[in-house]
């Protein structure tokens, strides 16, 4: 499939855009401070914090950041399906704890089988997902343009 130019002008602080790349949902992602500073003090929780599994994202985009998984620490790009059985996770962009799980600090809740994720895809140990959400090829055209593919 082609690549896809995103056009991400007005993203705020805790929104999603979602855009469509060969049949799959891609979801765009503005991590505000508070999440940024929060997520790499999940590590020990996760199966996989620090993008080992070369499968589920680029290695350029672990070489850029391996626990935000982005070029731009706040911009996160993230292929929008669980990687277990492919249902499509929900967001909760912000630090709030849940009373199901105080200790998780938002991300991704998938309601088919309830795997977790933080807010760089990164999957919780104890859910069925086996692997971090996958992160697609892509770059910055410029400030305000994501090409996917
Ligand atoms: Fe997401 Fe099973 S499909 S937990």
């Amino acid at each position: 499939g082609a690549p896809v130019t995103a056009d991400i002008t007005g993203l705020q602080e805790g929104q999603r855009l979602i855009f469509e790349w060969r049949g799959q949902p891609i979801w765009i992602v503005k991590r505000s401070k508070a999440v940024l500073d929060a997520l790499p003090t999940l590590d020990t929780r996760l199966r996989d914090p620090k993008s080992e599994n070369a499968d589920q994202q680029p290695a350029y985009i672990k070489q850029a950041n391996p626990e935000l998984r982005s070029f731009k620490p706040d911009i996160s790009v993230l292929v929008g399906l669980c990687t277990h059985l492919g249902c499509s996770p929900e967001i909760k962009a912000e630090i709030r704890p849940e009373p199901f799980d105080p200790e998780w600090k938002g991300g991704y809740f998938c309601p088919c089988h309830k795997s977790r994720f933080d807010l760089a895809g990164r999957v919780f140990q104890g859910v069925p997902a086996p692997t971090n959400l996958v992160v697609p090829p892509h770059y910055f055209a410029d400030d305000n343009t994501i090409v996917i593919g």
